[in-house]
């Protein structure tokens, strides 16, 4: 009986394959810092065009992002449209945004909930 009982414990909170697994959940910080959860993922994705020596040769996208003033221009919906700003919007690959990172890729979602969450947070340089 006991042997019994363990096995269909064991079975009902193990899971048995892979694809049973439950998505990671993104265990966003209670306040998004701009340094330790935004800046390592801009570095990582974004940096390799948009570094104070490239971005010269971007096409239109004359963005700076290690020029933290003009990171936050970008960030204000004020400057982008459909009341998105061109951060977001690029990033989600929303209809009538340039999908960054520009030619192919996309963050994953918890990368895109943290730049959110940090950007409506006011973008702060914390
Ligand atoms: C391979 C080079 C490259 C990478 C990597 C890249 N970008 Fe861009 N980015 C561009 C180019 C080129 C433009 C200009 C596109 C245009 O105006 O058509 C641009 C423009 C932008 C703009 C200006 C607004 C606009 O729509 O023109 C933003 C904001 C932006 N990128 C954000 C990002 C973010 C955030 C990342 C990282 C997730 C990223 N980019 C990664 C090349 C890149």
């Amino acid at each position: 009986m006991l042997c019994i009982g363990l096995v269909t414990l064991l079975s009902a909170c193990s899971y048995t394959n892979a694809s049973d697994t439950p998505p990671t959940p993104c265990a966003l910080p209670q306040t998004v810092s701009y340094q330790n959860n935004v800046l390592p993922i801009l570095k990582e994705d974004c940096y390799s065009c948009h570094n104070a020596k490239d971005y010269q040769t971007l096409t239109s996208g004359t963005l700076n992002m290690e020029d933290f003033s003009q990171l936050h221009e970008y960030t204000l919906t004020s400057n982008g449209h459909n009341n998105t700003s061109f951060l977001i919007g690029n990033i989600r690959h929303d209809p009538g945004f340039v999908a960054m990172p520009y030619g192919g890729g996309k963050l994953d979602d918890c990368e895109i909930a943290t730049i959110e969450a940090w950007v409506n947070a006011g973008a702060p340089q914390n």
